[in-house]
């Protein structure tokens, strides 16, 4: 007997990407971002006003593009997939309110979706007709995005427990201010990323915040981080252009000691060899490459998303609702978006 082939529209709007999606049961059609990056760099971070601004002129010809591209109607749709939470109220009330017009026209059912849930079922998304290698529940996942940074048991496709999480800022925000601080363009992690990849790792040394569990804290690592650079720009003002790439390096490096530190830690406790990233932060290469070595150490088997659905997707909003989907778990007219909303 075939599978029935089930076309959800996932629609994702929750800070500064309009994205929208189609896919065809777990198969991707189409995964198309309108990216407002240009418009918030100039004030250094995201304004939320501009942001639903943005997302009121994009999200129309943003779903018309991934149906044209899917190259489906949207009479042929089953299901629309939205972020409801976590992100900016603003925001995030475009997409929903899109995808309730959307559902009542078509007559067809909405999912709600975590954001971060999506960004772990990234995992899952069969791209093109190779056959994706999905992680075996359970599994744990480090998911680092500029909002959250969290490890996770993750149990089943809908089903996540939360080990810990930062108590402050998260790990892209610390990339994002530290590159502040030098006066790099928001958003300044794939800036670091890219400088980083010159640098001697062991130049500087920041410190390692002892946190208990499977907690962070990354609010130390950037008062230091202020403090270094404040001090050897007083002595020298060419300093950061001089030494850019290692001080770079040197703050990757630890960023990425934090990270890896909770995640063997995780492995060992729950004796899990399956081991994923997500989020935006999963884009890093030192990341990358730090998960890779240390999964060959251990014997891990590790989950590396493939860098369009690290950052910000529709793809994986569409994914987490066919999943919602086969399970008839769906949404009513009445839903609100949630600006925090737990996992
Ligand atoms: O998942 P995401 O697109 O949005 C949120 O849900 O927050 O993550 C965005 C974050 C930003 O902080 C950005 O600087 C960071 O991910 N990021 C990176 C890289 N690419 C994106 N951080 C370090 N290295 C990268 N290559
Ligand atoms: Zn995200």
């Amino acid at each position: 007997m075939s599978e029935k082939l089930i076309h959800i529209l996932g629609i994702e709007t929750s800070c500064d990407e309009t994205a929208a999606s189609v896919m065809r049961n777990d198969q991707l059609l189409s995964n198309c971002i309108a990216s407002q990056e240009l418009i918030h760099r100039y004030y250094g971070g995201v304004v939320p006003e501009l942001a639903s601004r943005a997302h009121q002129q994009q999200i129309i010809p943003v779903v018309e593009e991934a149906l044209l591209r899917a190259n489906i109607t949207k009479n042929e749709l089953d299901g629309i997939a939205f972020t409801r939470g976590p992100g900016l109220m603003g925001a995030l009330l475009v997409g929903v309110s899109f995808a309730k017009s959307l559902s009542l026209a078509l007559n067809i059912p909405m999912m709600e979706v975590n954001h971060l849930q999506g960004h772990v079922l990234a995992h899952f998304i069969q791209r093109d007709k190779n056959p994706v290698m999905k992680p075996s529940f359970p599994f744990i996942c480090l998911t680092v995005s500029g909002g959250h940074t969290q490890v996770l048991l993750v149990k089943d496709p809908l089903q996540v427990e939360i080990l810990g999480e930062t108590q402050d800022d998260a790990a892209g925000e610390a990339f994002d201010k530290a590159a502040k601080i030098m006066g790099f363009p928001y958003p300044g992690g794939p800036f670091i990323d890219k400088l980083a990849v010159n640098g001697n790792p062991k130049a500087f040394n920041f410190p390692h915040p002892q946190v208990p569990g499977y907690g962070f804290s990354f609010s130390g690592l950037k008062t230091s981080f202020l403090n270094f650079i404040h001090q050897h720009v007083a002595n020298d003002p060419a300093f950061i252009e001089n030494h850019k790439a290692d001080i770079c390096a040197s703050l990757q490096s630890r960023i990425i000691s934090i990270l890896m530190e909770k995640l063997e830690k995780a492995a060992a406790e729950f004796q899990i060899n399956d081991i994923a990233i997500a989020g935006g932060v999963s884009a890093n290469l030192g990341l990358r490459n730090a998960l890779i070595k240390t999964g060959k150490e251990k014997g891990w088997n590790v989950f590396i998303p493939p860098f369009e659905f690290c950052t910000d997707n529709a793809a994986m909003i569409a994914m987490a609702g066919y999943y919602k989907f086969l399970r008839n778990d769906f949404a009513g007219q009445e839903i609100t978006p949630l600006a925090r909303m737990p996992l």
